[in-house]
Formats: structure tokens, C-alpha cells, sequence
């Protein structure tokens, strides 16, 4: 900081507040993605500062952004820096003074050194800006959840050093905010800013909807195991076997999403089926074989009511229909089958086939898969059996990987 206060000046109070506060309102606005993480939007107005005048100013916006910023943090509410610990900010703020200035620095000694003639974007420059930008930040971050966690801090480190997509099309919006300032001032910026701001309230509505949507799924899928203990698990392995087959069909992610939920309430008509009926382990009279067979029937009901869930009624309704036209409750055949339903199908007699049920122990993978192949064209699709089964034995795999 010292040596930038020697070596460089303020020469654009405008551009500095400006921007200041428009890092805030980023900063605090940020919507967290799971997984993703690493590089905050603010940083297009860091970056976009480098451009237009010196590492000085871009570290001091950045600072300004993290300390005046106040977002919201599921079960903690709006967090600033007066309900912050102080050492948290401290450290945050020191974080993004020190990348800033780095990458700053090492921003003007490219393109002191390598001249396009361009105004004040340049592009290799840039490039390798960010580069240094993504792995400081990464490396702080990396560095700061191996010690929180206890994981070695190259295996967090390599997971956050993927964030060069995200650093790319933040990089790319800070190019767009630097041409905006020159050519139109604190008017083009606004002008392109307030845009943004409604596509994040649409994202976020968006990312609520989503959320919602599979806390429902959730607690639907708790719902069904309530009831029928044994198949503990059962809906979670059917979707994932579902998803895997899909996957080795080809299906576009579209489909995928739909077979998934489809797999994960395919038994919610177990919910209206008799607990003892379900858990009997000796041979069940003929009406109680007929209460469990209309499960698929309630199910569909039940999900067709939901009206962001009824696009998967049909599928639940079908899931124990047979290739051949033998299963129930429409004894539909292969034609008249969808795609989606032959899937679920599988995947649900595969879990069977391999956990213990009241009335048998589970069979091996490979009797299983033998199983699934025997029985092609009578009772499954014939033209995904080959690609389940690769699918099937994969996921198996990983599973069991899983549960150890
Ligand atoms: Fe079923
Ligand atoms: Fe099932």
C-alpha cells in the first residue's frame, strides 16, 4: 500500500466514489452459489478501475466495496461491518487490498511492456491480470478453509483454481464497465449498472423457485420412507440410477431434471397404502397385492394436484408398466411407453434386485445386471437396456463407494 501511495495518485475522485459505492452494492447483493464461489462481481468494478486509472485507486474501490458492504446471510441476516467480528473484516479487506494491488501491478508492467497502442485496454495485459487476480484470490480462500476444515490445502486449492470461468465473464463485464465510464461517464455506467440489477432480482427469484422446489422434493421423499422403512433410501438410489441412465441415453438436461424428481416421488403413492400391508414378509392375499399395485395410481394423483410437479404424474403413474404390455394399471407396451417412464423402470427394479426386501435378500450386482439383460423386450425397453446397464454397474460403484 505504501508503494502505491508513492507511486501512484487519485487523479479521478468521480470514478473512485463512484465505483466505491457500486462495489458495495455488489458486494452485498452477491447471490452465493454452492460450489461455484471464489470470484465476486465487484471485482468487474476492480478490475474495470485498473483499466481506467492505476492499482491505487482499483485496491482502494475494492477496500471501500468490502467494508461499506451488508449482505445477507441465511440464518444470520444482514451482516455489516458493525455485527462482524472485526478480525473477519480485517482480514476480508486485507485480502482484497492485496489482490488488487498485485494483479494491478502486474496489470501496468505487462502493458508497459508489451505496447498494442490501444487507449487503455490490453487484452494480454488483461489476461494475465486475471490469471494472477484468480489464483491470489483463490489461494486466500483455499488457504483459509484447509485451516478451517483440516483439509490439505492443494486439494481445496485445485477446486478453487476452476473459478477461471467465473473470473473470465467477471473480467469480461469489468472491460464493459471501462468502456461505458470513458465513453459515457457516471451515466453509462448507471445506465448498464441498474440493468444488471434487475437480471440479479430475476436470478434470484429464479434460485429461490429452484430451492424451494427440491426443499418440497425433500421433504415429499421423507414423507414416502416414513412409511415403508425398508426402502430407506430407496427413492435417492432410484434417482440416481435414473439420472445415470438418462445420462448414457443421451436425453438432454431438460429430461434428466424431469426423470430425477420423477425418480425421487415415484412411491409417494406408498403414503397412501397400509403400513403393515407394505412391511407384511409372508405371501400377501390377493386384495392386499392389489392395495400395493394402485400405489402408482395414488401416486399420480397426488403429484398431478402440485402444479409445478404435475408434468411428472405421468411417469409416476406408468412406473410399473412392462415392455410387453403386462404391468399395471394401463397396460400400456413399448410404443406407447415414454422414454422417460422405460428409465425410471429400470432404475426401480434394479434397486430392488439389489437391496433386501421383507420377502428376499438382495441379489448380486452381476445377477442383477443379468437380471436386467434377461428380461429385455418382456419386461423393459429393449433399446436402452444395453446403455443401463453399463450406466447401472457405474453408479453401482460409486454408491457403494459412497456409503463406505
Ligand atoms: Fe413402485
Ligand atoms: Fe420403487
Amino acid at each position: 500500500m505504501i508503494y502505491l501511495f508513492n507511486n501512484y495518485s487519485i487523479s479521478d475522485y468521480t470514478l473512485l466514489i463512484v465505483f466505491s459505492v457500486l462495489s458495495a452494492i455488489a458486494e452485498t447483493f452477491l447471490i452465493l452459489l454452492p460450489k461455484i464461489g471464489g470470484v465476486s462481481v465487484s471485482f468487474a468494478l476492480t478490475f474495470s478501475a485498473i483499466l481506467l486509472t492505476n492499482p491505487l485507486t482499483a485496491s482502494i474501490i475494492s477496500a471501500i466495496g468490502m467494508i461499506l458492504r451488508c449482505p445477507y446471510i441465511d440464518g444470520k441476516g444482514r451482516v455489516h461491518i458493525f455485527n462482524n467480528p472485526i478480525h473477519k473484516t480485517v482480514f476480508n479487506v486485507s485480502q482484497y487490498i492485496i489482490n488488487a494491488s498485485i494483479s494491478g501491478l502486474v496489470y501496468v508492467y505487462v502493458d508497459k511492456t508489451l505496447d498494442f497502442g490501444f487507449q487503455f485496454f490490453n487484452p494480454i495485459a488483461s489476461a494475465i491480470c486475471l490469471i494472477v487476480y484468480l489464483f491470489l484470490n483463490s489461494l486466500f480462500i483455499a488457504s483459509l478453509m484447509s485451516i478451517l476444515l483440516k483439509e490439505r490445502l492443494t486439494y481445496i486449492w485445485k477446486n478453487y483454481l476452476l473459478g477461471f470461468v467465473n473470473i473470465a465473464l467477471v473480467g469480461l463485464l469489468g472491460i464493459i464497465v471501462a468502456f461505458s465510464y470513458d465513453s459515457f461517464g457516471t451515466t453509462g455506467i448507471l445506465l448498464f449498472f441498474i440493468p444488471l440489477m434487475f437480471a440479479r432480482y430475476t436470478f434470484k427469484l429464479y434460485l429461490d423457485m429452484r430451492k424451494n422446489y427440491f426443499e418440497t422434493l425433500n421433504v415429499l421423499v421423507r414423507a414416502i420412507e416414513a412409511n415403508d422403512p425398508y426402502t430407506s433410501g430407496h427413492s435417492m438410489r432410484v434417482s440416481a440410477y435414473a439420472e445415470a441412465i438418462a445420462k448414457q441415453v443421451g436425453l438432454p438436461q431438460s429430461k434428466i431434471d424431469l426423470i430425477k424428481s420423477a425418480a425421487l416421488l415415484h412411491d409417494i403413492g406408498k403414503i397412501g397404502i397400509d403400513k403393515n400391508i407394505l412391511n407384511k414378509t409372508e405371501g400377501l392375499e390377493k386384495e392386499e397385492l392389489e392395495r400395493i399395485k394402485s400405489h402408482p395410481e395414488i401416486g399420480a394423483t397426488i403429484i398431478a394436484d402440485l402444479s409445478y410437479l404435475s408434468n411428472i404424474s405421468d411417469i409416476i403413474r406408468h412406473h410399473h408398466e412392462r415392455n410387453d404390455g403386462k404391468g399395471y394399471p394401463d397396460g400400456l407396451s413399448y410404443d406407447k411407453i415414454p422414454l422417460e417412464t422405460s428409465i425410471l423402470t429400470i432404475a426401480d427394479s434394479f434397486d430392488a434386485m439389489t437391496t433386501n426386501r421383507p420377502y428376499r435378500a438382495s441379489l448380486s450386482l452381476e445377477s442383477a445386471l443379468k437380471e436386467v439383460k434377461n428380461n429385455e423386450g418382456t419386461q423393459f425397453n429393449p433399446d436402452i437396456v444395453d446403455d443401463a446397464i453399463i450406466a447401472l454397474r457405474k453408479t453401482f460403484f460409486k454408491l457403494s463407494e459412497e456409503k463406505v
